[in-house]
């Protein structure tokens, strides 16, 4: 079964075809994939602005869905099944995708398929070479959410502890935004930490006692303090190295502790992370250290699959068309949604 995958959720436009067929591979399935990202686009205002996202995704759609067929060498006729995010996200962005995705497919005469962006993110993992198998611990962390599941299998999530405010994602952006880094901030604030010292500065770790949920919000608070107390953002260089380093240490800290409590809680010993700050290297670094200790596993997706991309909504799409499911002809996205 190909199946097309389509991602407008926020300001990436991706689409990937998925063959069931070809799973063993050397791409696992995953026969082609274009990406297309509007970073440049928002970064003039320093975050994303829905409305030019949504005419972007308008305006790519039609030119990457050919690209995409001409990477794969095959007709539009070949495609069985589409999926499409259908939230959560940015209403407008999101509606361009799910009516892109459902209508190609009534033209076509095959099923659709509306796809929870998390759990695209979730079973992104599994797409890689020699997946964990459930059930595991899964941390989602991405720039809307902060996620600790325990996975039984496919549509079977048992949500474990969550922010109760910002993600850990968003602190990363509104961090480099203190730092006076560009969007994206998470990549940029992992850069610059390279260069700084982790223990530098002693930073809070948000209910680190309490349960599984998580709280980011005073973190960026005492980050914003300590810029002020140390002229950090327009001064000595080291200064603001220093200051990246101590904040990514705390909320990697915080997550990998939050991990082994997970996992212990659920009696479970492989822990799968998704979503784009699974792409911070630190964390991953950390995670299989930590882990190691108490015979647990790590499993994370290339870092392409990472971030957003149209690949692991096509993967989540086959699984749920797989278990026979698929949407009707309306459309409906739901911009807040939870897992
Ligand atoms: O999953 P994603 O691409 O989009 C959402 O669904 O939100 O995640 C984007 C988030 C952003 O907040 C970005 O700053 C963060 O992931 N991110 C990182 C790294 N790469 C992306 N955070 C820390 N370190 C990274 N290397
Ligand atoms: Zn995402």
């Amino acid at each position: 079964m190909k199946v097309l995958g389509l991602e407008t959720s926020c300001d990436e436009t991706g689409l990937a075809i998925f063959d069931s067929e070809q799973i063993n591979n050397d791409n696992q399935g995953l026969v082609g994939q274009v990406l297309y990202s509007q970073i440049e686009l928002h970064a003039l205002y320093g975050g994303v602005v829905p409305e030019l996202a949504s005419r972007d995704h308008i305006r790519k759609l039609v030119p990457l869905l050919n690209e995409l067929l001409e990477q794969c060498d095959i007709s539009k006729n070949d495609i069985d099944a589409i999926a499409y995010t259908k939230g959560p996200g940015l209403i407008g962005a999101l509606m361009t995708g799910a009516l892109f995705g459902r209508s190609l497919a009534y033209g076509l005469d095959i099923p659709a398929i509306g796809i929870h962006h998390m759990e695209g993110h979730l079973l992104a993992p599994l797409m890689g070479a020699n997946p964990p198998a459930f059930p595991f611990v899964s941390l989602l962390v991405s720039g809307g959410h902060t996620l600790l599941i325990a996975a039984h299998g496919v549509g079977q999530y048992e949500i474990l502890g969550e922010s109760i405010d910002d993600a850990a994602g968003e602190c990363f952006d509104k961090v480099a935004k203190m730092l006076g880094l560009p969007y994206p901030g998470g990549p940029n604030v992992a850069k610059l930490a390279e260069a700084g010292n982790p223990d530098a500065y002693a930073l809070p770790r948000p209910m680190l006692h309490r349960g599984l949920d998580f709280s980011f919000s005073g973190m960026k608070t005492a980050v914003h303090n300590l810029i002020k107390d140390t002229a950090g953002s327009d001064s000595d260089p080291h200064i603001r190295a220093d200051i990246a380093a101590s904040f990514q240490y705390a909320v990697v800290d915080t997550l990998v502790k939050k991990c082994v409590k997970a996992l212990k809680q659920a009696g479970m010993s492989r822990l799968v992370i998704a979503g784009g700050v699974s792409a911070n290297i630190h964390l991953r670094e950390m995670l299989e250290a930590e882990l190691a200790k108490i015979n647990a596993t790590v499993h994370y997706a290339p870092p392409a699959l990472c971030t957003d991309n149209g690949a692991m909504i096509a993967y989540a799409g086959f699984e749920r068309l797989q278990a026979g499911q698929s949407d009707d002809l309306a459309v409906s996205c739901i911009p807040r949604w939870p897992m």
